[in-house]
């Protein structure tokens, strides 16, 4: 076991756990933050992404003990003040979910590539979301809503 401290949502949180634990596992287990899920548990389908000083990374790919210092945003911090993020936002719109269970990490990816591009073509927001599996196959909505995101 190790302790250390993790800044999630704005917080600082205290954890002890095994020193290999993912980040995941520390979210949903530890902290409570059961909108980050697990899909594949390899980094390949997206459904536990989270943010890590802005970016969008796989938790369960990512020793939690590694990201002391760093700020991690999961989807219940993705809000601000009581005000949807305009992905979140987006997303009601155009009414994405069917099942729900990939569309935090869904979310996650599109608020950070949003950031770093503003005024995505159709052909760059493919591309960007192309990692992030949702099995219902949601994928127009998806885009749809990503593209309302960026306007
Ligand atoms: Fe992390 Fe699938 S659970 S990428």
């Amino acid at each position: 076991m190790v302790s250390y401290t993790l800044k999630v949502n704005g917080k600082e949180r205290q954890i002890s756990a095994d020193e290999d634990t993912p980040l995941l596992w520390i979210l949903r287990d530890e902290l409570n933050l059961v909108g980050t899920k697990f899909g594949c548990g390899i980094g390949q389908c997206g459904a536990c992404t989270v943010h890590i000083n802005g970016q969008a990374n796989r938790s369960c790919l990512l020793k939690a003990a590694a990201l002391e210092g760093m700020e991690i945003t999961t989807i219940e911090g993705l809000a601000t003040d009581d005000t949807l993020h305009p992905v979140q936002e987006a997303w009601k719109e155009h009414d994405v979910p069917q099942c729900g269970y990939c569309q935090a990490g869904q979310i996650m990816t599109a608020a950070s590539f949003l950031a770093e591009n503003p005024a995505p073509s159709g052909d760059e927001i493919r591309q960007a979301m192309h990692g992030n599996i949702c099995r219902c196959a949601a994928y127009n909505r998806i885009e749809k809503a990503v593209a309302t995101a960026a306007k």
